[in-house]
């Protein structure tokens, strides 16, 4: 089992991070009142963590889900923070067997946060280890093989287990119910990413002007990850191309630079739009097929493309597969057909 390296807080378990994941943690707030955004998320866990220290328990178990990139570890970290415990930070195809549950269960202080990412990988026999030990904190360990097997009971210390997942539609009924809260993020607004890339940028000591801030935000997906990412780059423009702020023109320049258009569509974006266009009179076309005719894994254009192109208004998923809309035509400066007949490819609503 690998299990990944704390983060946050004074109390770490594996407080050493390296490379990326350093500098990705350097730009995450340690604090709710620091975390821009999710305000409906924010308001509600604020209430819920208030509550659970002033009854002196532990925080009820948490899944927060939503597309990738969105801060749902920041949201763990930010949890632990808060109630002033250590965070224990793993995912769950890292989780490979009862065992390695069992280990990390062990392991934990009173009032711990155990994280799990991508929590809907968990195997069945690992779910079934996690049942008792949310519910009642206890682990049922089978001794012996055969007739004379016996189960014992292992009190564990009271915890607060936040699950993450892009996939909530994956979780098995009986996990899902033992979560106390779910909170699903959403997309951010350019707004709220221009703050977030400012924030960011004040972290890393660079300068940039509010209009540069916005020109990366509009372009960032949604998506915090993406956002701090483009600052990051466009930084190193910045100081090799520029005076080394960050203004209108140096993002601009720079997202162009990138092969990221002004709505902020990457080359995939527009391979998997024109795929649609092209091979398949603009759908519907299943994701699979979809998936083969681009070269990619179909939870990447899932996952990663088309929660921004659903939100842009240039995909719609229907039952019979995934259609390009008029929009979608015209982003990519092609002739939108006049109309379709319900037989041609049911999107006809769309036109
Ligand atoms: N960095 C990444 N996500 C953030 C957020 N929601 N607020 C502030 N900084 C962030």
């Amino acid at each position: 089992m690998q299990d990944e390296t704390a983060l946050y807080g004074a109390k770490m378990m594996q407080p050493q991070l390296t490379g990326v994941d350093a500098e990705e943690n350097n730009l995450r707030p340690h604090h709710l009142e620091d975390y821009i955004g999710q305000d409906k998320v924010k308001q509600n866990l604020k209430i819920y963590l208030e509550a659970a220290k002033r009854r002196g328990e532990p925080m009820d178990h948490i899944l927060l889900y939503g597309p990738p990139g969105l801060g749902k570890t920041t949201l763990a970290g930010i949890i632990a923070n808060e109630m002033g415990v250590q965070i224990r930070i793993t995912s769950g195809p890292a989780i490979e067997k009862p065992g390695d549950l069992a280990a990390l269960l062990t392991n934990l202080q009173e009032g711990d946060v155990l994280f799990i990412d991508e929590i809907h990988r968990l195997s069945r026999q690992v779910e079934e280890v996690l049942y008792p030990a949310l519910e009642d904190y206890a682990l049922d360990i089978m001794i012996g093989k055969g007739p004379s097997a016996q189960s014992i009971r292992i009190n564990l210390p009271r915890f607060t287990l936040v699950g993450a997942t892009t996939r909530a539609g994956q979780i098995t009924g009986p996990l899902r119910d033992r979560f106390g809260v779910l909170l699903k993020l959403e997309l951010y607004s350019p707004d709220e990413l221009a703050k977030i890339i400012q924030r960011s940028a004040g972290i890393l000591d660079q300068p940039i002007t509010p209009e540069g801030a916005y020109e990366l935000a509009k372009c960032s997906r949604g998506t915090p990850r993406v956002a701090n990412r483009f600052l990051k780059r466009v930084r190193d423009f910045a100081t090799v191309l520029g005076d080394g702020i960050i203004d209108r023109d140096v993002a601009l320049l720079s997202l162009k630079r990138m092969d990221v258009d002004a709505l902020g569509l990457d080359e995939l974006d527009r391979s998997l739009l024109r795929a649609i266009i092209e091979m398949y009179n603009g759908g519907p076309v299943g994701l699979e097929t979809l998936a083969a005719a681009l070269g990619e894994e179909a939870v990447t254009l899932e996952d990663l493309c088309e929660p921004y192109l659903m939100q842009m208004g240039f995909l719609t998923r229907t039952p019979r597969g995934r259609c390009a809309t008029r929009l979608a035509y015209e982003h990519l400066g092609l002739k939108a057909p006049e109309s379709s007949a319900p037989e041609d490819n049911g999107q006809q609503s769309l036109f």
